[in-house]
């Protein structure tokens, strides 16, 4: 049934009420339940995000004239990021709405940098490894582009040489992820950057999920490819402050190696009677609170702060991986090194396996091919992982013992 449009207002404190009673049934990501959707680091983290992104919340980032508040944040924000991925002096960027905003805007502005060199971008083909993101199909749907996804290599990362041999002088755009979303890898950047150089093709790469988190894995000692701006063919870099960054969702970021490029993605009109309006992200208006929040955030955990979270992910993630190794019928997919991690098995459905881990409380979520457990661990994983170990140890053995399939996934994202 049709909920009406109230003839009265309600006093908020019953609104608030009620809308707290909403979330009774929601996964509890406080303690660490959830395997996706929300990056928590903690009560201060959050209250400093919540705060900061208030403190803007009526402001407008369409507006940098009428507020030069917003627009100093947004450009701290964008050079931090530019810092950290090692990008060239002369690097660029904005913040957009999301991982699939930046990747939305780094395939267009590709297309556009195609075009501007003469090349036919009209159904142009974009190559990327299996695990990529379905994000850009969207945008490739969304833009007149051709997806070309290429199976990955037996390691479970970019096959390269698959993905030389799908250039054709069709295509415009080569990526790679750090991590894909998937099995939680990251590809290898250098060789398809060495690639995107012999063919003269825009590299981007997929760090929403690593952006804000490998840098500082690499801080803490863990050997991982050099995966940013250090490579010359990378050209994008797409890299999401609403997941490892731990800032208030609506907060990402989409950075080029240098400013010309990132001129390729602005929209600069003036058809209409109110006058030029040049946008460099998809939105008009833009949430003044998702970028205040992203500069408090930053600048209140800091490099050290960062390293600190990023150190509890990684050893609470190895601990879960040596457990699940140590598990007969299960095993993991490739060699994690970041927070995400997937495994499945060999005999037996981990379909079922899911279920059984719903029943109690886990909100995990899926792969299909192959059918495997994921899930993308945060700093409050702390607290659970030796509940989803015993948990795991318990159940694997009745799993494996049952001959019961779940022909449908348990899990949806709608
Ligand atoms: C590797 C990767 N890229 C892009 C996205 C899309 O990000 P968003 O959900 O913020 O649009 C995700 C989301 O999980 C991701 O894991």
């Amino acid at each position: 049934m049709r909920t009406e449009f109230p003839a009265k207002g309600t006093p908020w404190e019953d609104l608030k009420r009620t809308m707290v009673d909403m979330g009774a049934n929601d996964i509890d990501w406080r303690h660490g339940r959830n395997g996706m959707y929300v990056f928590y680091a903690g009560e201060d983290v959050l209250r400093v995000a919540k705060e900061a992104y208030t403190l803007y919340m009526s402001e407008n980032g369409l507006g940098p004239m009428a507020f030069p508040s917003l627009k100093q944040m947004e450009s701290d924000v964008i050079s931090m990021g530019l810092s950290l991925l090692n990008a060239p002096e002369d690097g660029a960027g904005s913040m957009t709405s999301g991982g699939t905003e930046s990747i939305m805007l780094g395939v267009k502005t590709a297309r556009d940098y195609a075009a501007s060199l003469g090349k036919n971008t009209v159904q142009a083909e974009v190559v990327v490894p299996f695990a990529t993101h379905l994000a850009f199909d969207k945008a490739c749907h969304f833009l007149g582009l051709k997806i070309v996804r290429v199976p990955q290599a037996e390691d479970r990362r970019a096959n390269v040489k698959a993905m030389e041999a799908a250039i054709t002088d069709r295509t415009i755009m080569l990526v790679g992820s750090a991590p894909a979303y998937p099995f939680g890898l990251i590809d290898p950047i250098s060789d398809l950057s060495d690639l995107a150089e012999k063919h003269d093709l825009w590299l981007h790469v997929d760090a929403c999920v690593g952006g804000y988190l490998a840098p500082f894995v690499t801080m803490n000692g863990t050997d991982l490819d050099i995966f940013d701006f250090r490579n010359p063919g990378v050209k994008s870099m797409s890299a999401d402050l609403h997941k490892y960054g731990y800032c208030a969702k609506g907060a990402s970021t989409i950075l080029y190696r240098d400013k010309s490029l990132f001129e390729f993605q602005k929209f600069d009109c003036d058809t209409w009677p109110s006058g030029r309006m040049v946008t460099p992200s998809l939105g008009g208006t833009r949430p003044g609170g998702a970028i205040s929040a992203a500069w408090a955030v930053m600048n209140y955990l800091g490099v050290e702060g960062y390293r600190a979270k990023a150190k509890i992910i990684t050893q609470t993630r190895g601990k879960l991986q040596a457990a699940i190794e140590a598990i007969d019928g299960l095993e993991v997919f490739g060699d994690p090194k970041l927070g995400i991690i997937c495994f499945g098995s060999p005999d037996f459905d981990v379909n079922v396996l899911w279920g059984k881990l719903f029943e109690r409380g886990w909100f995990l979520s899926l792969t299909t091919e192959p059918k495997g457990i994921h899930l993308m661990m945060t700093p409050a994983h702390e607290q659970s992982v030796d509940q989803l170990i015993s948990d795991l140890e318990e159940l694997v053995p009745e799993v494996r013992a049952s001959s019961e399939n779940a022909e449908a996934p348990g899990f949806r994202y709608s």
